[in-house]
Protein backbone atom coordinates (compact mmCIF):
# COMPACT_ATOMS: atom_id res chain seq x y z
CA UNK A 1 0.00 0.00 0.00
CA UNK A 2 1.48 3.55 -0.83
CA UNK A 3 1.57 5.74 1.68
CA UNK A 4 -1.32 8.53 2.14
CA UNK A 5 -0.72 11.92 2.26
CA UNK A 6 -4.14 13.49 0.70
CA UNK A 7 -5.40 16.24 2.86
CA UNK A 8 -8.14 14.75 5.00
CA UNK A 9 -10.68 17.04 3.42
CA UNK A 10 -10.83 15.41 0.44
CA UNK A 11 -11.45 12.04 1.99
CA UNK A 12 -14.31 10.38 3.33
CA UNK A 13 -14.37 10.03 7.31
CA UNK A 14 -13.25 6.36 7.00
CA UNK A 15 -10.88 7.29 4.87
CA UNK A 16 -9.71 10.06 7.05
CA UNK A 17 -9.47 7.48 10.24
CA UNK A 18 -7.28 5.13 7.75
CA UNK A 19 -4.64 8.19 7.72
CA UNK A 20 -4.53 9.93 10.95
CA UNK A 21 -2.11 9.28 13.40
CA UNK A 22 -2.26 6.16 15.06
CA UNK A 23 -4.56 4.95 11.86
CA UNK A 24 -6.97 3.35 14.80
CA UNK A 25 -10.31 2.89 14.87
CA UNK A 26 -10.39 1.28 11.66
CA UNK A 27 -10.71 -1.64 10.86
CA UNK A 28 -11.04 -3.00 14.75
CA UNK A 29 -12.89 -0.96 16.78
CA UNK A 30 -15.73 1.87 14.34
CA UNK A 31 -18.09 -0.58 14.71
CA UNK A 32 -19.24 -2.88 17.03
CA UNK A 33 -21.84 -4.62 14.88
CA UNK A 34 -20.51 -8.09 14.13
CA UNK A 35 -18.74 -9.58 16.62
CA UNK A 36 -18.67 -13.27 15.72
CA UNK A 37 -16.67 -16.14 16.82
CA UNK A 38 -14.35 -17.41 15.02
CA UNK A 39 -11.44 -20.15 15.00
CA UNK A 40 -8.90 -19.30 17.26
CA UNK A 41 -5.71 -18.70 15.76
CA UNK A 42 -2.27 -19.55 17.49
CA UNK A 43 0.74 -17.58 17.42
CA UNK A 44 2.58 -18.33 14.30
CA UNK A 45 6.40 -18.73 12.77
CA UNK A 46 7.27 -16.23 10.67
CA UNK A 47 10.76 -18.03 8.91
CA UNK A 48 13.92 -15.85 8.35
CA UNK A 49 15.29 -15.97 4.54
CA UNK A 50 18.47 -15.06 5.90
CA UNK A 51 21.06 -17.93 6.45
CA UNK A 52 20.66 -18.54 10.76
CA UNK A 53 24.12 -17.97 12.45
CA UNK A 54 25.74 -20.25 14.46
CA UNK A 55 24.94 -20.14 17.86
CA UNK A 56 26.94 -18.84 20.38
CA UNK A 57 29.71 -17.00 18.25
CA UNK A 58 28.84 -13.71 19.27
CA UNK A 59 29.51 -12.06 22.99
CA UNK A 60 26.49 -10.96 25.38
CA UNK A 61 26.26 -7.30 24.68
CA UNK A 62 25.05 -5.10 27.77
CA UNK A 63 22.94 -2.34 27.16
CA UNK A 64 24.51 1.44 28.10
CA UNK A 65 23.10 2.59 30.44
CA UNK A 66 22.09 6.30 29.93
CA UNK A 67 24.28 9.37 31.15
CA UNK A 68 21.68 11.93 32.66
CA UNK A 69 22.33 15.52 30.76
CA UNK A 70 21.79 17.24 33.65
CA UNK A 71 20.74 16.32 37.41
CA UNK A 72 19.15 18.41 39.93
CA UNK A 73 18.68 17.43 44.02
CA UNK A 74 15.37 15.89 43.54
CA UNK A 75 15.30 15.13 39.55
CA UNK A 76 17.50 13.32 36.82
CA UNK A 77 16.96 14.68 33.29
CA UNK A 78 17.46 12.24 30.29
CA UNK A 79 17.70 12.81 26.38
CA UNK A 80 16.03 9.94 24.99
CA UNK A 81 15.42 10.34 20.83
CA UNK A 82 13.94 7.23 18.58
CA UNK A 83 15.49 7.18 15.44
CA UNK A 84 16.83 5.01 12.48
CA UNK A 85 19.98 3.47 12.91
CA UNK A 86 21.66 0.21 11.27
CA UNK A 87 23.19 -2.66 13.59
CA UNK A 88 25.09 -5.62 12.49
CA UNK A 89 22.68 -7.83 14.25
CA UNK A 90 23.49 -11.22 12.11
CA UNK A 91 27.14 -11.22 11.74
CA UNK A 92 27.79 -9.83 8.26
CA UNK A 93 24.81 -8.38 7.51
CA UNK A 94 23.44 -4.50 8.19
CA UNK A 95 20.05 -4.34 10.13
CA UNK A 96 18.02 -1.20 9.77
CA UNK A 97 16.22 -1.41 13.23
CA UNK A 98 14.43 1.71 15.31
CA UNK A 99 15.91 2.85 18.30
CA UNK A 100 15.86 4.78 21.74
CA UNK A 101 18.93 6.77 20.84
CA UNK A 102 19.47 4.33 17.95
CA UNK A 103 19.99 1.33 19.89
CA UNK A 104 18.22 -2.14 20.31
CA UNK A 105 18.18 -2.66 22.81
CA UNK A 106 17.47 1.10 23.82
CA UNK A 107 19.93 1.80 26.37
CA UNK A 108 19.15 0.97 30.29
CA UNK A 109 17.88 3.78 32.70
CA UNK A 110 19.06 3.72 36.17
CA UNK A 111 16.31 5.04 38.82
CA UNK A 112 16.68 5.33 42.76
CA UNK A 113 13.29 4.86 44.48
CA UNK A 114 11.76 8.49 45.26
CA UNK A 115 14.02 10.60 42.69
CA UNK A 116 12.18 11.90 39.97
CA UNK A 117 13.22 11.16 36.59
CA UNK A 118 12.16 13.25 33.36
CA UNK A 119 12.65 11.78 30.18
CA UNK A 120 12.74 14.72 27.28
CA UNK A 121 12.18 12.66 23.51
CA UNK A 122 12.44 13.99 19.92
CA UNK A 123 10.72 11.49 17.38
CA UNK A 124 12.74 10.98 14.50
CA UNK A 125 11.23 8.28 13.01
CA UNK A 126 8.79 8.55 9.80
CA UNK A 127 5.77 7.49 12.17
CA UNK A 128 4.41 8.37 15.61
CA UNK A 129 5.47 7.05 18.72
CA UNK A 130 3.94 6.10 22.40
CA UNK A 131 6.65 5.68 24.77
CA UNK A 132 5.28 3.62 27.89
CA UNK A 133 7.27 2.49 31.25
CA UNK A 134 6.32 -0.93 32.04
CA UNK A 135 5.61 -1.47 35.48
CA UNK A 136 5.92 2.06 36.32
CA UNK A 137 3.67 3.95 38.94
CA UNK A 138 3.51 7.34 36.67
CA UNK A 139 0.86 9.74 36.30
CA UNK A 140 -1.60 9.45 33.50
CA UNK A 141 0.09 12.39 31.81
CA UNK A 142 3.12 10.58 31.24
CA UNK A 143 1.84 6.79 31.08
CA UNK A 144 2.48 6.65 27.46
CA UNK A 145 -1.75 6.06 26.42
CA UNK A 146 -1.76 4.57 23.26
CA UNK A 147 -2.79 7.67 21.48
CA UNK A 148 -1.24 10.18 23.45
CA UNK A 149 1.33 10.22 20.07
CA UNK A 150 4.64 11.58 19.84
CA UNK A 151 4.34 12.71 15.90
CA UNK A 152 7.74 12.91 13.75
CA UNK A 153 9.77 16.05 14.28
CA UNK A 154 10.17 15.87 10.24
CA UNK A 155 7.27 15.81 7.84
CA UNK A 156 3.31 15.98 8.24
CA UNK A 157 2.20 13.18 9.18
CA UNK A 158 -1.33 13.93 10.11
CA UNK A 159 -2.37 14.71 13.98
CA UNK A 160 -5.85 14.66 13.73
CA UNK A 161 -6.74 11.81 16.07
CA UNK A 162 -10.23 10.28 16.69
CA UNK A 163 -10.00 10.33 20.57
CA UNK A 164 -10.93 13.80 22.21
CA UNK A 165 -8.49 13.08 25.24
CA UNK A 166 -6.00 12.55 23.16
CA UNK A 167 -2.32 14.67 23.80
CA UNK A 168 -0.59 14.78 20.81
CA UNK A 169 2.46 16.26 20.52
CA UNK A 170 4.73 17.40 17.20
CA UNK A 171 8.49 16.26 16.91
CA UNK A 172 9.09 16.35 20.76
CA UNK A 173 8.25 16.16 24.41
CA UNK A 174 8.89 15.06 27.82
CA UNK A 175 7.79 12.73 30.07
CA UNK A 176 7.72 12.15 34.02
CA UNK A 177 8.76 9.80 36.38
CA UNK A 178 8.24 10.68 40.18
CA UNK A 179 9.22 6.44 40.65
CA UNK A 180 7.23 6.22 44.02
CA UNK A 181 7.77 3.01 43.69
CA UNK A 182 10.18 -0.26 45.15
CA UNK A 183 13.12 -1.52 43.61
CA UNK A 184 12.38 -3.86 40.54
CA UNK A 185 13.13 -4.63 36.72
CA UNK A 186 11.16 -2.33 34.56
CA UNK A 187 11.25 -1.91 30.86
CA UNK A 188 10.26 0.73 28.63
CA UNK A 189 8.66 0.44 25.25
CA UNK A 190 6.35 1.85 22.32
CA UNK A 191 2.88 1.25 22.54
CA UNK A 192 1.64 3.20 19.98
CA UNK A 193 -2.15 2.12 18.81
CA UNK A 194 -2.42 -0.75 16.58
CA UNK A 195 1.53 -0.32 15.80
CA UNK A 196 2.86 -1.65 19.18
CA UNK A 197 3.82 -4.92 17.87
CA UNK A 198 5.59 -3.96 14.52
CA UNK A 199 7.49 -0.83 16.63
CA UNK A 200 8.91 -3.00 19.42
CA UNK A 201 9.53 -5.66 16.96
CA UNK A 202 11.57 -3.10 15.27
CA UNK A 203 13.74 -2.28 18.17
CA UNK A 204 11.77 0.47 20.48
CA UNK A 205 12.24 -1.43 23.54
CA UNK A 206 14.66 -1.14 26.81
CA UNK A 207 15.52 -1.58 30.36
CA UNK A 208 14.42 0.75 33.42
CA UNK A 209 16.23 -0.60 36.81
CA UNK A 210 14.70 1.01 39.93
CA UNK A 211 17.12 0.44 42.75
CA UNK A 212 16.39 1.18 46.35
CA UNK A 213 18.14 1.25 49.96
CA UNK A 214 16.43 -2.17 50.79
CA UNK A 215 17.79 -4.02 47.41
CA UNK A 216 20.92 -2.47 47.80
CA UNK A 217 21.61 -3.65 51.28
CA UNK A 218 21.13 -7.21 50.16
CA UNK A 219 24.28 -8.65 49.74
CA UNK A 220 22.88 -10.23 45.99
CA UNK A 221 25.34 -9.87 43.04
CA UNK A 222 26.10 -6.50 42.24
CA UNK A 223 28.29 -4.25 39.51
CA UNK A 224 29.17 -6.52 36.53
CA UNK A 225 27.49 -9.23 38.26
CA UNK A 226 23.94 -7.94 37.80
CA UNK A 227 23.04 -8.47 34.34
CA UNK A 228 20.09 -7.71 32.78
CA UNK A 229 18.11 -10.20 29.68
CA UNK A 230 16.54 -9.20 27.34
CA UNK A 231 15.01 -11.56 25.19
CA UNK A 232 13.20 -11.46 21.88
CA UNK A 233 12.56 -13.19 18.94
CA UNK A 234 12.64 -12.29 15.48
CA UNK A 235 12.63 -13.02 11.45
CA UNK A 236 15.22 -11.49 9.25
CA UNK A 237 15.10 -11.29 5.27
CA UNK A 238 18.34 -11.82 2.77
CA UNK A 239 19.63 -8.42 3.07
CA UNK A 240 19.39 -8.76 6.83
CA UNK A 241 16.28 -6.56 7.42
CA UNK A 242 13.76 -7.18 10.07
CA UNK A 243 10.66 -9.22 8.68
CA UNK A 244 7.40 -8.51 10.31
CA UNK A 245 4.11 -9.42 8.38
CA UNK A 246 2.33 -5.92 8.31
CA UNK A 247 -0.38 -5.43 6.03
CA UNK A 248 1.18 -1.72 5.65
CA UNK A 249 5.12 -2.28 6.26
CA UNK A 250 5.53 1.62 6.02
CA UNK A 251 2.95 1.74 9.70
CA UNK A 252 1.66 5.14 8.09
CA UNK A 253 -1.79 4.15 8.33
CA UNK A 254 -2.98 0.54 7.84
CA UNK A 255 -2.95 -1.19 11.31
CA UNK A 256 -2.68 -4.62 11.42
CA UNK A 257 -1.05 -7.89 10.06
CA UNK A 258 -1.53 -10.79 7.35
CA UNK A 259 -4.39 -12.99 8.62
CA UNK A 260 -2.10 -15.95 9.14
CA UNK A 261 -0.46 -14.02 12.04
CA UNK A 262 -3.28 -12.51 13.52
CA UNK A 263 -2.61 -15.18 16.82
CA UNK A 264 0.84 -13.59 17.13
CA UNK A 265 4.09 -13.61 15.24
CA UNK A 266 7.03 -15.36 16.42
CA UNK A 267 10.59 -15.72 14.97
CA UNK A 268 13.20 -18.12 14.28
CA UNK A 269 16.16 -16.37 16.04
CA UNK A 270 16.55 -15.41 19.20
CA UNK A 271 18.21 -12.64 20.56
CA UNK A 272 19.33 -12.14 24.23
CA UNK A 273 20.56 -8.01 24.30
CA UNK A 274 20.06 -7.84 19.99
CA UNK A 275 22.65 -10.43 19.98
CA UNK A 276 21.62 -13.73 17.94
CA UNK A 277 22.48 -16.58 20.54
CA UNK A 278 25.33 -14.84 22.25
CA UNK A 279 27.94 -16.36 24.81
CA UNK A 280 28.82 -14.96 28.33
CA UNK A 281 32.05 -15.56 29.40
CA UNK A 282 31.62 -15.73 33.80
CA UNK A 283 33.53 -16.65 36.80
CA UNK A 284 32.66 -19.80 39.17
CA UNK A 285 30.56 -16.96 41.53
CA UNK A 286 27.10 -15.85 41.82
CA UNK A 287 25.27 -13.87 38.94
CA UNK A 288 22.14 -12.11 39.48
CA UNK A 289 19.62 -12.12 35.95
CA UNK A 290 17.24 -9.16 35.19
CA UNK A 291 15.46 -11.95 32.67
CA UNK A 292 12.43 -10.09 30.54
CA UNK A 293 10.68 -12.03 27.67
CA UNK A 294 10.95 -8.90 25.43
CA UNK A 295 9.06 -10.93 22.20
CA UNK A 296 5.93 -10.02 20.63
CA UNK A 297 4.19 -13.18 21.00
CA UNK A 298 6.68 -16.00 22.46
CA UNK A 299 6.63 -18.06 25.96
CA UNK A 300 9.78 -19.21 26.99
CA UNK A 301 10.28 -22.30 29.63
CA UNK A 302 14.30 -21.53 30.31
CA UNK A 303 16.48 -24.38 31.62
CA UNK A 304 20.30 -25.00 32.04
CA UNK A 305 21.71 -27.78 29.95
CA UNK A 306 23.51 -29.66 31.93
CA UNK A 307 21.74 -28.34 34.89
CA UNK A 308 24.06 -28.13 38.51
CA UNK A 309 24.24 -32.16 39.97
CA UNK A 310 23.54 -30.78 43.63
CA UNK A 311 21.80 -27.74 43.56
CA UNK A 312 18.96 -25.58 41.85
CA UNK A 313 19.58 -24.49 38.50
CA UNK A 314 17.72 -20.70 39.67
CA UNK A 315 17.45 -18.99 42.71
CA UNK A 316 14.35 -16.73 42.08
CA UNK A 317 14.62 -13.68 44.26
CA UNK A 318 12.06 -11.07 42.50
CA UNK A 319 8.94 -10.55 40.06
CA UNK A 320 7.85 -7.98 37.62
CA UNK A 321 7.41 -5.72 40.54
CA UNK A 322 10.15 -6.64 42.65
CA UNK A 323 11.79 -8.85 45.36
CA UNK A 324 9.92 -11.95 46.96
CA UNK A 325 9.98 -12.10 50.59
CA UNK A 326 11.68 -15.23 50.46
CA UNK A 327 14.06 -16.79 47.68
CA UNK A 328 12.42 -19.82 45.59
CA UNK A 329 14.41 -22.40 43.67
CA UNK A 330 13.00 -23.20 40.65
CA UNK A 331 14.42 -26.04 37.93
CA UNK A 332 12.70 -24.03 35.14
CA UNK A 333 12.14 -20.16 34.70
CA UNK A 334 8.37 -19.58 32.40
CA UNK A 335 8.25 -16.09 31.22
CA UNK A 336 5.10 -14.68 28.63
CA UNK A 337 5.71 -11.82 26.94
CA UNK A 338 6.47 -8.69 29.25
CA UNK A 339 7.12 -10.67 32.51
CA UNK A 340 10.64 -10.61 34.20
CA UNK A 341 12.12 -12.66 36.36
CA UNK A 342 14.59 -12.55 38.83
CA UNK A 343 17.38 -14.91 39.10
CA UNK A 344 20.26 -15.85 40.91
CA UNK A 345 22.39 -18.50 39.08
CA UNK A 346 25.76 -19.73 41.09
CA UNK A 347 28.52 -21.33 38.54
CA UNK A 348 30.18 -22.50 41.62
CA UNK A 349 28.72 -25.52 40.45
CA UNK A 350 30.88 -26.03 37.43
CA UNK A 351 34.21 -26.43 37.07
CA UNK A 352 36.65 -23.96 34.96
CA UNK A 353 36.12 -24.80 31.15
CA UNK A 354 32.39 -25.88 31.40
CA UNK A 355 29.89 -24.34 28.76
CA UNK A 356 26.24 -24.13 29.91
CA UNK A 357 23.36 -23.67 27.31
CA UNK A 358 20.04 -21.39 28.28
CA UNK A 359 17.75 -24.00 26.58
CA UNK A 360 14.06 -22.98 25.65
CA UNK A 361 11.82 -26.38 26.72
CA UNK A 362 8.90 -24.25 25.13
CA UNK A 363 10.55 -23.97 21.62
CA UNK A 364 11.73 -25.82 18.60
CA UNK A 365 14.12 -26.01 16.56
CA UNK A 366 16.39 -22.80 16.15
CA UNK A 367 14.03 -21.41 19.40
CA UNK A 368 14.75 -23.95 21.70
CA UNK A 369 17.75 -22.35 22.47
CA UNK A 370 18.92 -18.88 24.10
CA UNK A 371 22.08 -18.57 24.87
CA UNK A 372 25.36 -20.09 26.59
CA UNK A 373 27.65 -19.19 29.72
CA UNK A 374 31.11 -20.34 29.30
CA UNK A 375 32.86 -20.61 32.95
CA UNK A 376 36.48 -19.07 32.65
CA UNK A 377 37.89 -18.45 36.04
CA UNK A 378 37.48 -18.93 39.59
CA UNK A 379 37.05 -15.90 41.60
CA UNK A 380 36.33 -15.06 45.18
CA UNK A 381 32.29 -15.03 45.69
CA UNK A 382 30.95 -12.34 48.71
CA UNK A 383 27.42 -12.36 47.60
CA UNK A 384 24.80 -14.23 49.10
CA UNK A 385 21.01 -15.40 48.90
CA UNK A 386 19.70 -14.40 52.38
CA UNK A 387 16.61 -16.33 53.73
CA UNK A 388 14.48 -12.94 54.40
CA UNK A 389 14.59 -11.33 50.88
CA UNK A 390 11.64 -8.33 51.56
CA UNK A 391 8.09 -7.69 53.05
CA UNK A 392 5.12 -7.85 50.75
CA UNK A 393 1.51 -6.55 52.12
CA UNK A 394 -0.67 -9.55 51.41
CA UNK A 395 -3.68 -7.54 50.03
CA UNK A 396 -6.64 -8.70 52.01
CA UNK A 397 -9.69 -10.04 49.51
CA UNK A 398 -12.28 -9.26 52.41
CA UNK A 399 -11.53 -4.99 51.62
CA UNK A 400 -12.51 -5.65 48.10
CA UNK A 401 -16.08 -3.50 46.85
CA UNK A 402 -15.24 -4.61 43.70
CA UNK A 403 -15.17 -7.80 41.33
CA UNK A 404 -14.96 -7.44 38.01
CA UNK A 405 -15.12 -9.82 35.22
CA UNK A 406 -13.22 -9.48 32.03
CA UNK A 407 -12.94 -12.31 29.54
CA UNK A 408 -10.19 -12.26 27.31
CA UNK A 409 -11.01 -14.26 23.68
CA UNK A 410 -10.90 -13.84 19.59
CA UNK A 411 -13.60 -11.80 18.13
CA UNK A 412 -14.24 -11.66 14.61
CA UNK A 413 -14.32 -7.46 13.52
CA UNK A 414 -15.29 -6.65 9.58
CA UNK A 415 -14.39 -10.18 8.60
CA UNK A 416 -11.18 -9.20 10.22
CA UNK A 417 -9.68 -12.04 12.85
CA UNK A 418 -9.09 -9.62 16.40
CA UNK A 419 -8.94 -10.11 20.02
CA UNK A 420 -11.54 -8.97 22.13
CA UNK A 421 -11.83 -7.89 26.23
CA UNK A 422 -15.91 -8.99 27.47
CA UNK A 423 -16.87 -9.43 23.50
CA UNK A 424 -15.33 -5.64 22.78
CA UNK A 425 -12.75 -4.35 20.63
CA UNK A 426 -10.31 -1.79 22.19
CA UNK A 427 -12.42 1.63 21.79
CA UNK A 428 -10.57 5.27 24.05
CA UNK A 429 -13.51 6.63 24.22
CA UNK A 430 -15.19 3.14 26.17
CA UNK A 431 -14.23 3.65 29.90
CA UNK A 432 -14.67 -0.45 31.36
CA UNK A 433 -13.67 0.20 34.50
CA UNK A 434 -13.58 3.10 37.42
CA UNK A 435 -11.95 2.38 40.50
CA UNK A 436 -11.82 4.46 43.20
CA UNK A 437 -8.33 6.45 44.12
CA UNK A 438 -7.25 3.91 46.92
CA UNK A 439 -9.87 0.66 46.57
CA UNK A 440 -9.23 -2.74 46.37
CA UNK A 441 -10.81 -4.70 43.49
CA UNK A 442 -10.69 -8.25 42.55
CA UNK A 443 -10.48 -8.73 38.64
CA UNK A 444 -11.57 -12.33 37.72
CA UNK A 445 -9.97 -12.90 33.96
CA UNK A 446 -10.98 -15.88 31.87
CA UNK A 447 -9.56 -16.39 29.02
CA UNK A 448 -9.82 -18.93 25.78
CA UNK A 449 -6.27 -19.11 24.65
CA UNK A 450 -3.54 -18.50 26.68
CA UNK A 451 -3.54 -14.34 27.01
CA UNK A 452 -0.92 -12.36 29.19
CA UNK A 453 -2.90 -10.05 30.65
CA UNK A 454 -1.33 -6.82 32.11
CA UNK A 455 -2.54 -3.75 33.98
CA UNK A 456 -1.17 0.36 33.64
CA UNK A 457 -0.33 1.48 37.24
CA UNK A 458 -0.92 -0.96 39.80
CA UNK A 459 0.71 -4.82 40.60
CA UNK A 460 -1.35 -7.16 41.78
CA UNK A 461 -1.60 -10.43 43.59
CA UNK A 462 -2.67 -14.03 42.42
CA UNK A 463 -5.00 -14.67 44.71
CA UNK A 464 -6.63 -17.84 42.95
CA UNK A 465 -6.48 -19.95 39.75
CA UNK A 466 -8.87 -22.10 38.66
CA UNK A 467 -10.35 -21.70 42.33
CA UNK A 468 -7.39 -23.17 44.35
CA UNK A 469 -5.83 -20.19 45.84
CA UNK A 470 -2.05 -19.20 45.23
CA UNK A 471 -0.21 -18.28 48.46
CA UNK A 472 3.01 -17.38 47.15
CA UNK A 473 3.13 -13.57 47.39
CA UNK A 474 4.68 -11.56 44.28
CA UNK A 475 3.93 -7.96 42.87
CA UNK A 476 2.99 -8.30 39.36
CA UNK A 477 1.87 -6.66 36.64
CA UNK A 478 1.70 -9.11 33.58
CA UNK A 479 -0.27 -12.26 34.86
CA UNK A 480 -0.51 -15.50 31.77
CA UNK A 481 -3.39 -16.41 31.93
CA UNK A 482 -3.64 -20.04 30.31
CA UNK A 483 -6.08 -21.75 28.08
CA UNK A 484 -9.89 -21.49 29.48
CA UNK A 485 -8.44 -20.53 32.62
CA UNK A 486 -10.03 -18.10 35.42
CA UNK A 487 -7.90 -15.91 37.24
CA UNK A 488 -8.40 -13.95 39.82
CA UNK A 489 -6.26 -10.73 40.78
CA UNK A 490 -6.23 -8.53 43.35
CA UNK A 491 -4.76 -4.86 43.47
CA UNK A 492 -5.26 -1.38 44.83
CA UNK A 493 -5.93 1.16 42.78
CA UNK A 494 -3.29 3.79 44.48
CA UNK A 495 -1.08 6.55 43.07
CA UNK A 496 -3.11 8.82 40.19
CA UNK A 497 -6.49 9.38 39.24
CA UNK A 498 -6.94 9.52 35.35
CA UNK A 499 -7.07 6.87 32.64
CA UNK A 500 -4.93 3.83 32.11
CA UNK A 501 -4.77 1.20 29.91
CA UNK A 502 -4.79 -2.61 30.44
CA UNK A 503 -4.44 -5.25 27.61
CA UNK A 504 -3.19 -8.75 26.82
CA UNK A 505 0.52 -7.96 26.17
CA UNK A 506 0.96 -10.36 23.16
CA UNK A 507 1.44 -7.33 20.82
CA UNK A 508 -0.57 -8.82 18.25
CA UNK A 509 -3.52 -8.97 20.35
CA UNK A 510 -3.01 -5.82 21.31
CA UNK A 511 -2.71 -4.54 18.43
CA UNK A 512 -5.72 -5.96 17.19
CA UNK A 513 -7.93 -4.27 19.65
CA UNK A 514 -7.34 -6.31 23.17
CA UNK A 515 -7.27 -3.46 25.07
CA UNK A 516 -9.76 -2.02 27.99
CA UNK A 517 -9.43 1.19 29.58
CA UNK A 518 -9.56 2.04 33.65
CA UNK A 519 -10.00 5.71 34.67
CA UNK A 520 -8.90 5.83 38.47
CA UNK A 521 -11.70 8.04 40.22
CU1 LIG B 1 4.28 -3.25 28.37
CU2 LIG B 1 0.73 -1.41 28.07
O1 LIG B 1 2.50 -2.32 28.17
CU1 LIG C 1 2.58 -1.33 31.06
CU1 LIG D 1 -3.84 -12.34 24.09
Amino acid sequence: MTEQRHSPGRLSRRQTLRVLGAGVLLPWVASSCSLLRSSTPDARLLASTAPLPKPFQVPLPIPDVLKPTSTSPTTDYYDLPVRVAEQEILPGLRTRIWGYAGQFPGPTLEARRGRRIVVRQRNELPVPVVTHLHGGRTPPESDGYPTDLLLPARGDFPSGMPDPRAKVVRGQRTYEFPLDQRAATLWYHDHRMDFTGPQVWRGLAGFFVVRDDEDDALPLPKGAKDVPLMICDRAFAADGSLSYPALDASLRSRPGVREAYAGGVLGDVILVNGAPWPEFEVARTRYRFRVLNASNARRYELALDPAPSESSAFVQVGTDGGLLERPATRETLTLAPAERLDVVVDFAAYPVGTTIVLRNRAGKDSAAQVMRFRVVRNERDDSAVPNRLSRIERLDPARAKVTRDLRFESGEVHGHTGWTINGKAFDPTRMDARPKLGSTEIWRLTSDIAHPVHLHLVHFQVLSIDGRKVRDLAWKDTHDLQAAQTVEVIARFDGYRGRYAFHCHNLEHEDMAMMGNFEVV
